[in-house]
């Protein structure tokens, strides 16, 4: 089979989950396209989904969702009727609705979902001084699911039966909210010193064309604070504030000990 899987990854997460995927998928003697639609551009293209025998998607979960932007792009498709699975990664805190959102809408976008699956990653905001989440995952139990769950997506989209996703443990639960927007504000990035080449990675590949690399800061307006600018500057003088206060309650808030983060599982939702 053709497959294309597209993902969207700003910190290299939902990137290397992506590789592994696409590994699996070679070995079984399928072709792969990967397609990464974190620029602007990127996502600025129209496909023909018939191309493909069949789709993945990949995307972090930003705020117990997909990225906005990702959302946004999912609106513009129509998948022609084709298969596709979906996965997610996610810091090791809660997906809340990424599962459901991005079932409907790619089933708004025409696609059948015939399988869906989450992977614990680490958090992007440990490029923040002071953040420290599910800091080795994947790790190689997480790696064995996503084999897996390449491997029940290519039985799902070989067989000529319809499938469904049960999402029926995934009920709405009201968040505690512990920010104020003070302390997250920390984390919108900027340049902190001149030593930097001017590549203009920061700007370029800014998913939301927040950053400006002439003058190293964020329109805070903009920023969804990804973590990407921080992630790729090549001279690693993009740098957020010191949020270590701010992950102390984050933690204690959604019990997030060691132990707990520790005994979470990635799994495959059938
Ligand atoms: C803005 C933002 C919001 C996030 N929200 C959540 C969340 O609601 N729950 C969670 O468990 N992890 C959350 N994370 C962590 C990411 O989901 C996780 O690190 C993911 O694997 C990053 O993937 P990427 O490197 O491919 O972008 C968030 C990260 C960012 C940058
Ligand atoms: S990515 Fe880093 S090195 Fe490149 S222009 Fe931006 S701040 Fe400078
Ligand atoms: S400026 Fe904000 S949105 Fe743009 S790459 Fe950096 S963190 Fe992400």
């Amino acid at each position: 089979m053709n497959i294309a899987l597209f993902y969207f990854s700003a910190t290299g997460i939902t990137e290397t989950i992506s590789n592994h995927i696409a590994t699996i998928l070679k070995r079984e003697g399928n072709s792969v396209k990967l397609i990464n639609i974190i620029t602007p551009d990127s996502r600025r293209f129209q496909y023909d989904f018939l191309e493909f025998d069949a789709c993945i998607f990949g995307f972090p979960v930003f705020g117990g969702r997909p990225p906005k932007v990702a959302e946004d792009w999912m609106r513009t498709l129509d998948g022609r009727g084709q298969k596709c699975s979906m996965f997610f990664t996610y810091g090791a805190r809660d997906l809340e609705w990424a599962h459901q959102v991005t079932y409907y809408l790619l089933t708004q976008a025409n696609f059948q979902v015939v399988l869906s699956a989450e992977f614990i990653g680490k958090h992007a905001f440990n490029v923040a001084k002071g953040w420290s989440l599910a800091e080795n995952r994947p790790n190689q139990l997480d790696f064995d699911i996503a084999t897996d769950f390449t491997l029940q997506s290519i039985k799902r989209i070989q067989k000529d039966s319809e499938f469904g996703v049960d999402l029926s443990e995934f009920t709405y639960k009201p968040k505690k909210t512990i920010e104020s927007r003070g302390s997250w504000a920390n984390f919108y990035p900027s340049r902190v010193n001149d030593d930097c080449s001017m590549c203009y990675l920061c700007e370029k590949e800014c998913p939301v064309k927040a950053f400006d690399a002439i003058s190293g800061e964020t329109n805070r307006k903009l920023c969804v604070q990804c973590m990407h600018c921080v992630t790729i500057c090549p001279d690693k003088v993009i740098h957020t504030g010191e949020v270590s206060q701010l992950f102390k309650k984050f933690i204690d808030n959604f019990g997030l000990t060691e132990d707990v983060v520790e005994q979470k599982r990635s799994k495959i939702i059938f």
